[in-house]
C-alpha cells in the first residue's frame, strides 16, 4: 500500500484550502488589531523576535569592524546620537521622551544593552521593518554610521555627567551625506521648517 493514499492524498488537499481560506478571512474581515497599544501574544512575539536576530545576524555577520575606540570617531558619534536618537532610545541620564512609552516595539535604551557591534550597523543602516527604527543608510554615509556604532559602544559605560561632558565637545551633526545642497541637518525638509520657508517665499501664482 502506497505512503499516500488517494484519500489522504484528498483529506490533506481539503486541509490546506480551508486553511487558507481562514487566513485570507482573517486577513480581510479587520479582525486583527492593528494598533500600537495592543500587544502581541507570547508565541507571535517570539516569532517576530526569532525572525528579526536571525534576519540581522545572517546580513551582519560579515561586516568589518573599524577601530571602535578611535576618539575622533566617537566623539563624532556622540554629535550623532544627540542629534537624532535619544528621543527613542534614551541616554545616560535622561528619564523617558514623549514618544518612546508610545512605540511598539518599545526601543531599547541603548545605555543599558551591549550589543554586537555589526548587529548594530546593520540595524542602524538599514533599520527595521514595521517597528519605527529607521534605515539611517538613506542619508548616511558608512563611515558616519560607524561613527554612531562607535559611540553606542561606549554609551553603557559613561555616567549622566560623562555624556552631557561629550556631546557638548562632539562635533555639530553638519556632516550627513546628502550632497552639497542639504548638507545640514537643518536643511532637512522638516515640515515646519518647510512651512516656515513657503512663507517666507513670494507665491508662485
Ligand atoms: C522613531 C524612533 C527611533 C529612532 C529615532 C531610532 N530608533 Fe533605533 N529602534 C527603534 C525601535 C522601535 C527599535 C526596536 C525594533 C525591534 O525591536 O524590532 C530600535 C532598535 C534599534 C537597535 C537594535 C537594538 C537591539 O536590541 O538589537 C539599534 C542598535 C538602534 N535602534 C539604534 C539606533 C540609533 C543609533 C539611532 C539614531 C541614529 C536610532 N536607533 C534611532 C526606534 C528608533
Amino acid at each position: 500500500m502506497p505512503f499516500v493514499t488517494r484519500k489522504s492524498l484528498f483529506a490533506m488537499t481539503l486541509t490546506t484550502i480551508v486553511a487558507v481560506l481562514l487566513l485570507a478571512g482573517f486577513i480581510w474581515s479587520g479582525i486583527y488589531n492593528i494598533g500600537a497599544d495592543d500587544p502581541h501574544y507570547r508565541p507571535v512575539l517570539a516569532t517576530l523576535q526569532s525572525l528579526r536576530e536571525n534576519s540581522i545576524r545572517a546580513r551582519s555577520k560579515d561586516l568589518k569592524v573599524p577601530n571602535l575606540d578611535d576618539e575622533a570617531r566617537v566623539l563624532k558619534g556622540a554629535g550623532q546620537y544627540a542629534a537624532m536618537c535619544t528621543g527613542c532610545h534614551l541616554a545616560p541620564g535622561m528619564k523617558e521622551s514623549e514618544i518612546r512609552p508610545g512605540l511598539y516595539p518599545q526601543p531599547p535604551e541603548l545605555a543599558k544593552v551591549r550589543l554586537d557591534p555589526r548587529d548594530t550597523f546593520w540595524v542602524i543602516k538599514h533599520g527595521i521593518k514595521m517597528s519605527g527604527m529607521p534605515a539611517w543608510g538613506a542619508s548616511h554615509d558608512d563611515d558616519t554610521i560607524w561613527s554612531i556604532v562607535a559611540f553606542v559602544h561606549k554609551l553603557p559605560d559613561l555616567t549622566p555627567a560623562q555624556y552631557k561632558a561629550i556631546v557638548a565637545k562632539a562635533p555639530p551633526d553638519d556632516d550627513m551625506d546628502m550632497g552639497s545642497a542639504a548638507d545640514d541637518h537643518d536643511a532637512m525638509p522638516m515640515p515646519a521648517y518647510d512651512a516656515a520657508a513657503s512663507k517666507a517665499q513670494p507665491p508662485s501664482q
